[in-house]
């Protein structure tokens, strides 16, 4: 057998977690992994069965529950990847902060202060969520036999933060934009606490069984590029640089950030998620190998025909062609809205790039 041979039959008899895992790294694979953000939601009715009767905080504390839902969307819509069922809220009230949904996490107290945040706990994970490590355990020994992979995630430090101070979800997050020009030194402080939070709450994700692990930027596109440079791109390289990404590759999704596509580069993440607003080819071209994509289908389009979502979903491939590695994903999550046949559309899709032949 010749190399190229052996290269090719690793290629044919790819299981998904090494497909995910390859296109992460930037290695061959025969077509690009699929999975959706909020995979598991209330646009299943299934969902909503699990849900009925206790609160999301509730849900996300209850093993079973958690564990049920996070595997749903694989049967359901043909996911080939599954995301532990949780919120990048979890691990809050673990460091002295009151967290509540309605439906988005609300703070009882928001910080303003310095005093507040020097009062903050820095808490083991493993002893504030125990829980959320029981689901990731319990995930894993579910999807050996059909070698599904896991991934784990935590909110960036600047969204969390955003929160934090603003007290809730907000369009434009004032309160943070003044804390950050009037009183840098709350923030500074703050995003640090923060960042040694979620450092150790990934690397414990990962410890429990977690093979790649997403963190969620969605607000930091809020910043020009230059305040990007200087309060989000030193928090992501200290985050990649800490996790351990010689078992997990980390993935990086901002949102809005088409404007910071290249300090989102220097984060030195192994993936960068895109939202729709970037066009793939560009991302593609720019990564210049650096970092493999992840995206960028409009979660909006999944309302369009099984059709027209095949040829979206074919579009966004052959965009991402020249990029080291790519993994099939929407721009944001799925809300409540989506329609079910248009996640399943998508997922079909995907499989439907691998009968077309080989792809690097
Ligand atoms: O992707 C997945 O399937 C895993 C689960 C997951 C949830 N939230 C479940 C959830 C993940 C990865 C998140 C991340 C999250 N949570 C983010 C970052 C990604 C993004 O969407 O931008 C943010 C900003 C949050 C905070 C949050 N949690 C909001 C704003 C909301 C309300 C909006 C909504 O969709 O209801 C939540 C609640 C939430 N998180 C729900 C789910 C399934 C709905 C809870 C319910 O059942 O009522």
């Amino acid at each position: 057998m010749s190399s190229a041979d052996i290269r090719e039959s690793t290629i044919v008899s790819m299981n998904p977690t090494e497909r995910l895992l390859r296109s992460c790294r930037g290695e061959p694979v025969d077509r690009p992994p699929v999975w959706l953000m909020r995979q598991a939601g209330r646009y299943l009715p299934e969902y909503r069965r699990v849900r009925e009767g206790v609160t999301f905080q509730q849900m996300c504390r209850d093993v079973d529950r958690a564990v049920e839902v996070s595997l749903q969307p694989i049967d359901l819509v043909g996911t080939e990847a599954v995301i532990m069922f949780s919120d990048i809220f979890t691990p809050i009230p673990g460091m002295g902060i009151d967290v509540d949904f309605d439906p988005g996490p609300i703070i009882a107290d928001p910080i303003h202060s310095l005093e507040q945040v020097e009062k903050l706990r820095d808490p083991d994970p493993r002893d504030s969520v125990p829980f959320v490590f029981e689901i990731i355990r319990t995930l894993r020994a579910e999807l050996e036999g059909p070698k599904l992979p896991l991934l784990g995630f935590a909110g960036a430090p600047f969204t969390i933060a955003a929160y934090l101070v603003e007290g809730r979800g907000s369009k434009e997050f004032t309160k943070l934009k003044r804390m950050m020009y009037r009183e840098p030194d709350v923030l500074r402080a703050l995003l640090a606490k923060l960042t040694d939070n979620v450092v150790a709450y990934l690397n414990a994700q990962i410890e429990a069984g977690a093979q790649v692990v997403q963190l969620f930027d969605t607000w930091a596109g809020l910043l020009a590029p230059a305040d990007y440079r200087e309060w989000i791109l030193p928090i992501h390289r200290e985050v990649v640089s800490r996790v351990n990404r010689a078992d997990a590759p980390l993935i990086l999704y901002v949102n809005n950030g088409a404007h910071v596509f290249d300090e989102m580069l220097e984060s030195g993440a192994d993936v960068l998620s895109l939202d729709w607003r970037m066009e793939m080819a560009t991302a593609a071209r720019r990564a210049d190998g650096r970092a493999s994509l992840q995206g960028n289908l409009d979660p909006g389009a999944l309302h369009q025909s099984r059709e027209q979502i095949f040829r979206a979903v074919r579009r966004i491939a052959e965009a991402a062609a020249p990029a080291r590695g790519h993994i099939l994903n929407l721009g944001h999550g799925c809300s409540p809205e989506t329609p079910v046949e248009g996640v399943r559309a998508f997922t079909d899709a995907a499989r439907a790039l691998g009968s077309s032949g080989e792809r690097k």
